[in-house]
């Protein structure tokens, strides 16, 4: 998706994809990356996810990019957090005591940031990129964590034809065949979800599951 896509949503505040909650699905896999607790984790295309909130309970120290600023000083005021804001030569850098959140675009972020990062959590990114742009969204992932990294990724998948994303349909044979040059990949679970989401139901989408990976950064 472009930018001024996004920037649009974020201005009318249609954030469908925003949860009120931690995701269950980090809370039940995140134990699995046997991390320390001093582990710094990125978060790609964060928006203003209580997922953050979770992994600094943990004790990491959270690094994540987000594209639009008023999702990041949301999600800092929403988390009563007071925060700082300085400049690098391509992001806003918003910062708290351990969540430190790049506003501006993914593709201009420089390895350099990232380089006490070994672990990542990807929810609703790599499935907010259409097809012809994922491939790229991934190689930039793959270019920023360190070697050895590990992370959890979240996917959704459905018959394509039947809705618009995003999210975009990401197959476990896409995954496969597009990640694991640069990553070990593990699933660790796939659910039907499809009865927990209205619009999907409503729009009459015939199926509709949602898959757990565990990737490690190959060398
Ligand atoms: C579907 S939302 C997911 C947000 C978050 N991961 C969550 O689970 O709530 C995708 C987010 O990516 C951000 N985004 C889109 N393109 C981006 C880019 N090029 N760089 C950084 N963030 C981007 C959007 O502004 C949006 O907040």
């Amino acid at each position: 998706m472009q930018p001024s896509f996004w920037h649009d949503k974020w201005d009318a505040q249609q954030i469908g994809f925003h949860l009120s909650a931690v995701n269950p699905l980090l809370i039940q896999y995140w134990p699995q990356l046997h991390l320390a607790a001093s582990a710094q984790v990125f978060v790609p295309l964060c928006g203003k996810s209580l997922d953050m909130c979770f992994l600094a309970e943990q004790g990491h120290d959270v690094l994540a990019c987000e594209l639009n600023d008023l999702a990041v000083s949301q999600f800092y005021q929403d988390n009563d957090l007071p925060y700082s804001v300085d400049k690098t030569a391509e992001h806003q850098r918003y910062h708290t005591e351990q969540i430190t959140i790049y506003q501006g675009d993914i593709f201009t972020l420089h390895s350099a940031e990232m380089a006490n990062t070994v672990a990542f959590y990807d929810r609703a990114a790599l499935i907010a990129w259409p097809e012809e742009m994922r491939v790229n969204y991934a190689k930039q992932l793959a270019h920023l964590i360190p070697i050895g990294s590990v992370g959890l990724l979240i996917t959704l998948d459905y018959p394509q034809a039947e809705l618009n994303g995003p999210p975009f349909a990401v197959s476990n044979g896409w995954v496969m065949a597009n990640m694991s040059d640069k990553f070990e990949i593990e699933c660790l679970a796939t659910n039907d979800v499809l009865s927990d989401n209205p619009r999907f139901v409503k729009k009459q989408v015939s199926s509709l599951t949602e898959s757990v990976y565990k990737l490690t950064r190959k060398g």
